[in-house]
């Protein structure tokens, strides 16, 4: 790697301490390189520590040339001036703040913050102050504002609903209920319809229609429906709606879970996808690959529709910002038959592709699409750079003037690109604080994100393991033969329960993630990258369930507690505490049609209340079902006995845990 020549202000002015530092990559080997001014402004103007900022959101006032970027670790809004690429202030925000958005004129901010006791808290622009601060709830997230900003649409990402606040009262007046994990929303311009992004899919995973969907609704009534994605929809992170008001935008995977996992060429396992909804018509027109046919484009983040005749998508795990030209996508659209056999488009014109060939065409975006790596010229493998040095993981997305802005989660820092400068001037980047030596956790957060780590950079492990949990789908992985299909496990507490895998072909967690690295992602990786995995997935903590009431169990759940360790039961047997798992494999009459074994390991119960559906096949939907129509754990009859009641509480008790 090469040295590069760096546009530095500071090194002129090395106390200068409000000042960013704007460095302009001009090597032209796709290397890179920052220096650090030594000396950071903190929150009173004193200087920062290292520390991780964790810049996650990013958004730009309206007129007056303002970034605020949403430090999620630091619970920190830094306030940048664009021109100046100065760091104007820091905004203090409540603990583990989530999303914001920005009011039309730019004097407030709406942060959601919080997990079990989470808040909306309301910030005057100006001065900085928290001028309200809103209960909302459950883990709030994906807010966005009503036109008339009489509103606020808040998910509650695992209440399955979205909170409905009016701003003049500072009260929560209503709570919609959608499908599963609400993490983002979107208002028409005329304020009518509210569309919530569901991040997984809420099926049986033993289906052959697995998908995540959109739900809409109302602004008055309240009440709307759901829009179906794909077959293989999964981590629907974003989405947004096209200032014309006419289509929406969503971004995902699209997981190609039915084949078994020998591959990864030309997406064989997940392919990174943006979907077009009709807005008027609530209904699904397309959906787009953003991937290349040798090059993934994995784990597409945020998505924004700034007006200019593109749509930008953020690309967390391959370090990238995909541009697509909307108006020749639209019309390339639709100008396909709807019909398979046809082959003639509306317009009489021969077309080889028909509507529903597109979310399997990976050249469907070639000349619509454009491609700009954070670093260097790509494609890269980062294996030769220093990983502390390299900027990794582009979250929060804005487009101003026609520069695309990302925060670098990994990097506290903001990268822009400039799509009107040459490759090797394309990019530069704006500090906010001081470059954080990557501890072993975090590097193996980064690394578990990193799809670098991967053939083709078509998925990182969050792909399938988002937040380190489940994406809701049943993969046919090899390690236990091929055509028996499994559903996909948590790694909360994955090196605290031994073996691993439900047939428990790993002995332990250790094994589990370095099979994933060589028979997943076809990588060969030092020994160190995996310990790294290895601390950030044992450094993984429960959330609270959000079925406690007051941090508490509720008196339903200590019913079915009792219930549970009973000896009518005998639950606790196999599933003891504390982690409700006796690490030994059981044969509990769950063998399934394309099992090989009967026997599984038994699975930690903790957090099992966000890990649907179940059992090693997931073949039960709800925990009601794994009793019912399974009688799981029926070993002397009793279980059938339950009454609706008994059966109940036994239920939220386990989604207590
Ligand atoms: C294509 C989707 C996919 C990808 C990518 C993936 N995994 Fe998995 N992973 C699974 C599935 C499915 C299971 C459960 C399989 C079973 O139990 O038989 C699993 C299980 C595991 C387990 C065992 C958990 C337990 O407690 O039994 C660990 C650990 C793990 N994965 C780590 C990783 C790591 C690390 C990566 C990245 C290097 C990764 N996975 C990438 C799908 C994936
Ligand atoms: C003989 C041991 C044994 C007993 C007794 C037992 N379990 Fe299980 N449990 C298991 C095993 C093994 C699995 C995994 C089976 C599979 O995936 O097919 C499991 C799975 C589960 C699951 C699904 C978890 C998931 O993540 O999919 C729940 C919930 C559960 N058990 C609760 C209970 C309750 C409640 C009782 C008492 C009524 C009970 N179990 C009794 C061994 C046992």
């Amino acid at each position: 790697m090469h040295a590069l020549d760096i546009a530095l202000g500071c090194k002129a002015a090395p106390h200068r301490s409000w000042l960013l530092v704007g460095a302009i990559v001009t090597g032209v080997t796709g290397g890179w390189m920052l220096a650090d001014p030594g000396e950071w402004p903190g929150a009173a103007g004193t200087c920062l520590a290292q520390e991780f900022l964790g810049p996650t959101e990013i958004v730009a006032s309206p007129d007056v040339g303002l970034l605020y970027v949403l430090c999620q670790d630091a619970a920190r809004i830094a306030v940048v001036d664009r021109q100046k690429g100065e760091l104007v202030r820091w905004i203090p925000v409540p603990a583990s703040p989530s999303g914001m958005v920005l009011g039309r004129d730019g004097s407030k901010l709406y942060v959601t913050a919080g997990m079990g006791d989470g808040t909306v808290c309301v910030l005057d622009t100006a001065s900085g102050n928290e001028t309200a601060r809103i209960p909302v709830g459950h883990s709030p997230c994906g807010p966005s504002l009503s036109p008339d900003e009489a509103r606020l649409y808040v998910c509650n990402r695992f209440l399955n609903r979205v909170a409905v606040v009016d701003l003049a009262s500072g009260q929560v007046t209503a709570c919609v209920p959608v499908i599963r994990e609400p993490i983002a929303t979107a208002v028409t311009p005329g304020g009518k319809t509210v569309f919530v992004a569901n991040f997984l899919p809420l099926d049986r995973a033993d289906e052959f229609d697995v998908a995540a969907e959109i739900s809409w609704f109302n602004a008055d009534t309240l009440q709307g429906g759901r829009i179906r994605m794909p077959n293989g929809t999964t981590d629907l992170h974003d989405l947004k709606i096209t200032s014309d008001g006419k289509h929406l935008v969503a971004v995902h995977l699209l997981a190609r879970y039915q084949m078994p996992t020998t591959q990864l060429e030309r997406g064989w396992m997940n392919t990174n996808a943006l979907s077009v909804v009709d807005v008027e018509q609530h209904a699904w027109v397309n959906t787009v690959l953003l991937d290349d046919i040798d090059l993934g484009a994995a784990l597409p983040w945020r998505v924004v529709c700034p007006g200019d005749g593109r749509v930008y998508v953020s690309h967390a795990s391959s370090d990238e910002v995909t541009m697509v030209e909307w108006q020749p996508l639209l019309e390339k659209l639709a100008s396909l038959p709807k019909e398979a056999s046809s082959g003639v488009a509306y317009d009489g014109s021969q077309t080889s592709l028909t509507t529903s060939d597109v979310p399997n065409d990976l050249s469907f975006l070639v000349g619509l699409k454009q491609r700009f790596p954070i670093y260097g010229t790509g494609p890269y493998d980062y294996l030769e750079q220093p990983i502390d040095e390299v900027p990794k993981g582009p979250r929060g997305l804005c487009v101003v003037d026609g520069k695309i802005y990302t925060s670098v989660y990994f990097g506290n820092m903001l990268a822009v690109i400039d799509p009107a400068a040459s490759p090797h001037r394309r990019v530069s980047y704006l500090r906010l604080g001081p470059k954080a030596q990557l501890s072993l956790e975090r590097r193996g957060e980064l690394f578990f994100h990193d799809a670098a780590l991967c053939f083709q950079h078509w998925q990182s492990c969050a792909s399938c393991h988002p937040d380190g949990r489940v994406d809701g789908l049943n993969w046919d992985l090899l390690n236990d033969g091929l055509g028996s299909p499994k559903n996909n496990k948590s790694m909360l507490l994955a090196h605290r329960t031994p073996p691993s895998m439900w047939e428990g072909v790993r002995p332990d967690g250790e094994a589990a993630v370095r099979s994933g690295i060589r028979h997943i992602q076809f990588a060969i990786r030092p020994e160190e990258d995996a310990a790294a995995i290895d601390a950030y997935l044992k450094s993984l903590q429960p959330i609270p369930s959000p079925y406690l009431v007051n941090g508490e169990w509720s008196e339903a759940a200590r019913r079915g507690k009792e219930l549970f360790s009973s000896n009518r039961l005998h639950c606790s047997q196999c599933h003891p505490e504390p982690l409700y798992t006796d690490l030994r494999k059981h044969d509990v009459n769950s063998r399934g049609k394309f099992d090989r074994a009967s026997e599984f390991d038994t699975p930690t119960l903790i957090e099992v209340w966000r890990t649907a559906p179940y059992m090693h096949d997931g073949h039960y939907l709800t925990l009601e079902e794994v009793f019912r129509e399974g009688r799981h754990g029926d070993v002397a009859g009793e279980v059938e006995k339950l009454t609706d009641q008994e059966l109940h509480d036994l239920c939220e008790f386990l989604r207590s845990l």
